[in-house]
């Protein structure tokens, strides 16, 4: 079972997408737990305030520290195994699908979402909290990082995916290749034909099909995915 707590100023945008598909079967098999806590709750003054504007000038506003060492502390204080701290900012470490299968592995991660210019510094520094980001582009706030995180660490989970093989031979997950390219019936389409091989009931070919499809695929689309890991070039599954 993995606990993901998410720290917050909108708490109301995460349940719509907590309550359907996978993530809403991850939790009613209580093999996902979420808590979404509302950073606001945290604030020591009457205006419950979060941010406040940077030291040195410039646009914008910064989250301050104090609430969400306040939330976290709180938090973390109600429960028996630390959990992971992951702060949602672009200039955190990139999630992937290797972070997201490490992240599976644990069982509390508390994904603190900002919103303004970014966190005050001391965030990371006092709580020992980890930078991530989901890519290099800059979002309004952190809160679809943190759904993205939990979503993709959710169907990892064990029993999570009804398939237990779908998660492994997806996109990323065989030696870092993407995924072949896949059919369903019917076996023509508006003169589009499936390949034969794959109605050949053939597995060895059909396997090796797969396998040649799943390498060119990365060699033209994404070529710094080999060069990264030569291990998705050169290995035989
Ligand atoms: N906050 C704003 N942009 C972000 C990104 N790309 N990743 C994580 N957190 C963010």
């Amino acid at each position: 079972m993995l606990r993901i707590d998410i720290i917050t100023i909108l708490p109301d945008v995460f349940e719509p997408y907590l309550s359907e598909g996978m993530l809403r079967i991850a939790r009613e098999k209580g093999l996902l737990e979420v808590h979404v806590h509302n950073l606001r709750d945290y604030a020591s003054d009457k205006h419950k305030s979060v941010d406040d504007r940077p030291y040195g000038g410039g646009p914008g506003m910064v989250m301050m520290p104090a609430p969400i060492f306040a939330a976290v502390e709180d938090i973390e204080g109600k429960a028996d195994v630390r959990p992971r701290l992951l702060l949602m900012t672009p200039q955190g470490r990139t999630f992937d699908q290797q972070v997201a299968a490490e992240l599976s592995r644990e069982q509390r991660l508390m994904l603190i979402s900002g919103r303004y210019e970014g966190f005050d510094e001391r965030v990371r520094i006092g709580l020992g909290a980890e930078e991530i980001s989901i890519g290099d582009y800059v979002l309004t706030g952190g809160e679809l990082p943190a759904m993205v995180i939990m979503d993709a660490v959710a169907r990892l989970l064990p029993g999570v995916l009804g398939h237990h093989d779908s998660a492994k031979f997806d996109s990323f997950s065989v030696n870092g290749r993407l995924d072949y390219p896949q059919y369903t019936r019917p076996a023509e389409l508006r003169g589009m034909k499936a390949p034969d091989v794959l109605l050949s009931g053939n597995h060895q070919a059909i396997a090796d099909w797969r396998r040649e499809q799943s390498l060119n695929r990365t060699r033209e689309r994404r070529p710094d995915i080999l060069l990264r890991n030569p291990i998705a070039d050169n290995t035989r599954s």
